[in-house]
């Protein structure tokens, strides 16, 4: 099952979910729309051949749901019912904080077996270095970024640039510090409006004829980028001011080499861990390896930024 925001990868996982249980010999069920699907009993079997031509893919061919009902007492136990009935024992969800913590309260209240594989773009789950279609999203907002510049220094226009992340910048830094952003803010740290204009400024006194500066949707300052603009263009008329926010098009697109290796791993291990009759647990990449990591601690945990970056973005923005 995939829930929440989509991620490309979540095909190349549900392709090695369903490969792996073939090669043990175990019946596999697709659950469409998320818990939205599992309280309605929207399943199909799926064997080796149903997964097949979708570890490029971006999307879920599962599709996926934000589900309401699944929050109510009533709407987890039509869902077990729908499990039962069709003879399901255990499950491989794929997604983020929201989904995770659905699956955990399930498996408390029915002792349903639950592995998680995490699949967000946002890359915000503690006990992963990476989330599947995080790596795809870096690539694609760099792009977005490098054609954002051209347009940028052609005119000699500052521009913000909203990436996604609600609560935490690692899209923001990142992609910042890849396609040499000026300024990144993110909810992590409040640079603060005065130290804003300030290095724009510094920046203009420079030579520097355009800048881009880097905005997560959850940014600390509180602004969004259109009022961040107006502020601009009210106190520093040197600059021209754009915005551009990227939006859903982050989420989009056909999963990098690392996000189809990692969702294969993962989906593996997943499956493997249920055989082993391990429950409530996250698969997550550390240190090169696939490790399990207890759902509640991937819900409640930190997975912190390198702020590093931000002291590297501050001197190559020099
Ligand atoms: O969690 C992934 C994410 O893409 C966030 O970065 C973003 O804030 C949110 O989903 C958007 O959600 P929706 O597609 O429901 O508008």
């Amino acid at each position: 099952m995939t829930s929440g925001g989509d991620a490309p990868g979540m095909n190349a996982a549900i392709r090695s979910v369903v490969r792996t249980c073939a090669f043990h010999e175990i019946e596999c069920v697709g659950i469409y729309r998320g818990y939205e699907g599992m309280i309605e009993g929207d399943f199909k079997a799926m064997n080796a051949r149903s997964v097949k031509g979708i570890i490029n893919k971006g999307g879920t061919v599962l599709k996926s749901a934000r589900s309401k009902t699944f929050r109510t007492a009533e709407g987890r136990q039509q869902a077990y019912e729908k499990l039962t009935e069709a003879n399901i024992d255990a499950l491989v969800t794929i997604g983020g904080d929201g989904t995770f913590t659905g699956a955990m309260i399930f498996n408390k209240e029915f002792d349903f077996p639950v592995i998680g594989i995490p699949g967000t773009i946002d890359n915000d789950i503690y006990g992963t270095s990476h989330t599947l279609g995080y790596d795809t999203a870096l690539n694609t907002v760099v792009d977005a970024i490098d054609k954002i510049r051209d347009t940028a220094s052609s005119h000699n226009r500052l521009f913000f640039v909203e990436v996604m992340g609600r609560d935490v910048g690692h899209i923001a830094l990142n992609v910042g510090v890849g396609a040499g952003a000026e300024e990144i803010l993110i909810p992590e740290e409040d640079l603060g409006l005065d130290r804003l204009l300030e290095s724009l400024r510094r920046s203009k006194q420079s030579g520097k004829s355009s800048s881009i500066v880097v905005v997560a949707e959850g940014d600390k300052i509180g602004k969004n980028v259109f009022e961040l603009k107006d502020y601009v263009d009210e106190n520093m008329s040197e600059y021209e001011v754009r915005v551009s926010v990227l939006g859903h098009m982050q989420r989009g697109g056909s999963p990098s080499c690392f996000d189809r290796v990692l969702a294969s791993r993962m989906g593996v291990k997943a499956v493997e861990s249920l055989l082993e009759g391990k429950t409530n647990y996250m698969v997550g990449l550390i240190s090169d390896k696939i490790e399990l990591t207890p759902l509640d601690k991937a819900v409640k945990g930190k997975s912190e930024i390198n702020m590093e970056l931000l002291r590297v973005s501050d001197i190559m923005s020099t």
